[in-house]
């Protein structure tokens, strides 16, 4: 064969594929579904090609000195970018909300990654979510005020033995707390789900049991409010037709465990615009399993600005302040960027219920002539304005603050970024959360950034010394030890600090 006929058979054979991969593509199931004010739009990740837009988000540095946020601009409803993310590397990204922002990019992930994230967490043993510190309880705990609440009464009263008291194990258990005896069961069930059970497993853990003692107090005033069903305050019964706010189980996972090459930090900078020590600073990446009843009703993911509480990532580099443990330390985080680690069978929609909705209130929302609790998800999911199903490998970026134009940093939380997962109806759910951290206070994000960035176990003993520079990319590679404030913040997702922060926090978050 000539080398002239060759070539066109290599050529032919390399289009033929091409073809054919693109077929692939296009007939296969790859969809995504979004869910836009009732309207729904099934589609391929071929959009016309005419929508497209190139583009490099670059980080903003106008003036050296001074680092500024990036806050991409949707556009509108449908807006699609092509961002070279990696050299000669593109990723869609579609708009699908205004205000909060909120994108799509539907192979931000590979497949492997995603199983190597699932099976590290798997590994590493996933807990159930929950709203209070297990160890702050754990120290508390020990200080043993009343000995009935041990670990002995609680392996007695385990009748079946799985290391949890069930409603009737635990109806026998607190036979010896005073009024237990009267409540009516479906009282006593609401008094287990609201007021003793953190994790909103509808079980008895033994660390719950031990807890006891330290909430008598609420113990008994609840008891004495609340003998009667009719005479229940309304909220306090929409929250328990409510159910649980979190149900699902999580665990954290460290950089250098789940991105060892860094494949996905770097991608996530790309994506986002940041100074790569925002990112490379902000939180552990949280992996959460929902299995079908499970969900986390709406919520906001960042705090909103309270003077005086400092933001939980950077507490500790505040002046010493002999109140602190007065106010609960803030979350504050500028954006989320959620990833989908598996496909759902039926359920599991992230929703926005206030997405571009101008006249959105978190209590009640009129929706079909109907006053609707928004924020619960179990009822209203397909209520909400916008709400995205799970899809592997697929990324939902949103922000949770504005950007403030003239500081060139965060502004106030926006009520708008109000979200939560709705209900798994058959098969599971895994999501990831990257949260990006960032305080409101430039000056203590740059120490924060040092901090993190530069500290080392030995100490500097002479810091002109030239090889230190090198060092620095090297510290880059592996996150900063934690902090004892991150360690914390890091347990639980939600720093609190004490017993009476706990509604407010669930509330907030
Ligand atoms: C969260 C969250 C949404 C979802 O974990 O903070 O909002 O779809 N999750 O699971
Ligand atoms: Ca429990
Ligand atoms: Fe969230």
């Amino acid at each position: 064969m000539s080398s002239a006929a060759q070539l066109i058979l290599h050529h032919l054979f390399w289009c033929s594929l091409i073809q054919l991969s693109l077929l692939t593509k296009l007939s296969g199931a790859e969809t995504i579904t979004v869910t836009t004010n009732g309207e729904t739009i099934e589609e391929s990740p071929q959009p016309a090609a005419a929508e497209h837009v190139e583009e490099v988000i670059t980080p903003i540095v106008t003036d050296p000195g001074r680092m500024r946020l990036v806050q991409i601009d949707p556009v509108e409803v449908g807006h699609i970018r092509r961002i070279e993310i990696e050299p000669g590397h593109f990723y869609e990204m579609k708009t699908v909300a205004v205000n909060p922002p909120v994108f799509l990019v539907p192979d931000f992930l590979t497949l492997e990654e995603c199983e190597r994230i699932k099976s590290l967490a798997q590994e590493k043993g996933l807990e159930k979510s929950r709203t209070v510190l297990r160890h702050s309880v754990d120290q508390a705990v020990d200080t043993n005020l009343d000995p009935y609440f041990n670990k002995d009464t609680f392996t007695k009263f385990d009748e079946d033995g799985n290391q949890f008291l069930n409603i009737a194990e635990a109806r026998k258990a607190l036979t010896y707390v005073e009024g237990i005896g009267n409540m009516s069961d479906q009282a006593f069930t609401y008094f287990i789900d609201i007021v003793v059970d953190l994790d909103s497993d509808r079980f008895l853990s033994d660390l719950e049991f031990r807890r006891i003692p330290l909430i008598m107090t609420k113990i008994s005033e609840w008891i004495a409010n609340h003998q009667d069903l009719e005479k229940w305050d309304p909220d306090d019964l929409a929250r328990m037709k409510k159910g649980p706010d979190r149900l699902s189980h999580q665990v954290w996972m460290k950089r250098p465990v789940y991105d060892e090459s860094k494949n996905i930090t770097n991608r996530l900078i790309g994506l986002t615009g940041l100074h790569p020590d925002i990112i490379n600073t902000s939180e552990e990446l949280q992996v959460v399993h929902y299995t079908p009843g499970g969900h986390y009703h709406a919520h906001h993911d960042s705090t909103n600005f309270i003077a005086d509480r400092p933001c939980s990532h950077t507490a500790h580099l505040y002046p010493p302040d002999p109140t602190r443990h007065l106010h609960s330390a803030r979350i504050c985080r500028y954006m989320t960027v959620l990833y989908y680690l598996a496909d759902t069978e039926e359920g599991g929609e992230t929703a926005f219920p206030a997405a571009d909705n101008e006249t959105f209130s978190e209590s009640t929302m009129v929706k079909d002539n109907k006053t609707i609790e928004p924020s619960n998800l179990s009822m209203h999911c397909k209520d909400a304005n916008l709400y995205v199903r799970p899809k592997k490998r697929m990324a939902v970026m949103w922000y949770n603050h504005f950007f403030d134009h003239n500081t060139g940093w965060m502004g106030d939380r926006n009520l708008f970024a109000f979200h939560g997962g709705c209900d798994v109806i058959k098969g599971e759910k895994w999501i990831a959360n990257n949260w990006i951290n960032v305080d409101n206070n430039y000056e203590i994000q740059m120490k924060f950034h040092y901090e993190s960035l530069h500290k080392t176990d030995e100490p500097v003993i002479n810091a002109d010394i030239t090889p230190k520079a090198a060092e620095t990319t090297e510290d880059q590679k592996s996150p900063p030890d934690q902090t004892e404030q991150e360690q914390l913040h890091n347990a639980e997702g939600e720093s609190i600090k004490s017993e009476e922060n706990v509604v407010q926090l669930k509330q907030e978050l």
